[in-house]
């Protein structure tokens, strides 16, 4: 069965596909320095599995150790690079963590790849790009907006150098999926999102108030131009997210794709405010959640949810979970920890 690079496949979409690539049979060998994942990841994936994944701790920014690795391991079929720098208010601190992070290692990949005569590479990339899009839903020919923070630009940048490597060599084929907001955990709680520190996000925040690790939820914001005020976002479950990975990777090896550069978005297709979410944890948790409505957070949108319909014909993915399913998985997987 083909070998398949994934890099970051200890975080928390990688730890997801990783699962679903072991479960289709593929061979799966990742790369992970470790910096916002756990070691412990490997034994979640081999309880779910079976199978234990090849794994190699180094980090991608060594350009000789990538040379090395991927001289190493000639035979990988394909390639998802998932190891990137994900915090936005971080990115904003500290801009250059994040170029030399996420651009100098897409490089890096990309130059050993370019070399080979056929190679098959899918990027994490995110609706970030779209910024505060002027249309709902938003399709793949929303204009791309100057990125809001550098982590934003360094998926901006990113697709760039794909798409103008797969311009100059017709043997290097991508696929760029654009995530919408990724939550929710493995079904048998035993892979999940792992925060470090104080949540930023919404819903590992609002699990954590649950369990009494948080005392309150701060809603940023309830004066938006939305039916309750609060901001809008199209939250995926991750494992249909995982799932669309393989898709994309097994229409790359089996050569279905129309152009070298592709571009997705992968999304439910359905907005659901903050208001939304809480109350959806507070269907499937029985529980009330502690929360105050506080000043807007800079730099949020009023609103972004994906048109998914060129996902669903081309790609032929569909999102399956509900907001409800997601927020339950969240919810086991919190009370895991
Ligand atoms: N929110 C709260 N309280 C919190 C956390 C979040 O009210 O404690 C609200 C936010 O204001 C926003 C919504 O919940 O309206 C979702 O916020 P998240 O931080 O979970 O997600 P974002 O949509 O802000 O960010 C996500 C990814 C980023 C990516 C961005 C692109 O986490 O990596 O989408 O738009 F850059």
């Amino acid at each position: 069965m083909a070998k398949i690079l994934v890099t970051g496949g200890l975080g928390y979409i990688g730890s997801h596909t990783v699962v679903a690539l072991q479960e289709a049979g593929f061979k799966v060998v990742i790369v992970d320095n470790l910096s916002n994942a756990s070691i412990k990841v490997l034994d979640g994936i081999l309880a779910i599995t079976g199978k234990l994944p090849e794994f190699e701790n180094f980090d991608l920014r060594d350009k000789h150790k990538t040379q090395q690795f991927l001289k190493k391991h000639e035979d990988i079929s394909g390639v998802i690079h998932f190891a990137a720098s994900k915090a936005v208010g971080e990115s904003v601190e500290n801009p250059l963590l994040y170029y030399e992070n996420n651009v100098n290692t897409l490089i890096y990949l990309l130059q050993e790849l370019n070399k080979k005569d056929n190679a098959n590479f899918i990027f994490s990339s995110s609706c970030t790009v779209y910024g505060q899009a002027d249309v709902m839903p938003i399709t793949e020919e929303a204009p791309i907006k100057q990125a809001e923070s550098p982590y934003g630009n360094t998926k901006q940048i990113g697709e760039a150098i794909i798409k103008d490597t797969c311009k100059a060599n017709k043997n290097v084929n991508a696929i760029a999926l654009r995530y919408f907001n990724p939550i929710g955990a493995h079904k048998s709680s035993k892979i999940g999102e792992l925060p470090i520190g104080v949540p930023q996000n919404l819903v590992p925040y609002i699990t954590q108030t649950g369990a009494g690790i948080r005392e309150q939820l701060s809603v940023f914001g309830d004066d938006y131009p939305t039916t309750d005020g609060t901001c809008v976002r199209d939250y995926i479950h991750v494992v249909d997210l995982a799932n669309a990975h393989l898709v994309a990777l097994q229409r790359l090896l089996d050569k279905e794709n129309q152009n070298n550069f592709e571009v997705f978005n992968l999304g439910t297709g359905t907005g659901s405010s903050v208001l939304e979410v809480i109350k959806s944890f507070e269907r499937v948790s029985n529980k009330n959640l502690n929360y105050k409505i506080v000043e807007r957070r800079e730099g949020d949108i009023v609103s972004a949810f994906a048109d998914t319909k060129k996902a669903n014909s081309v790609l032929g993915w569909k999102a399956k979970s509900t907001l409800d399913d997601a927020m339950d998985s969240a919810w086991k997987w919190q009370q895991t920890l």
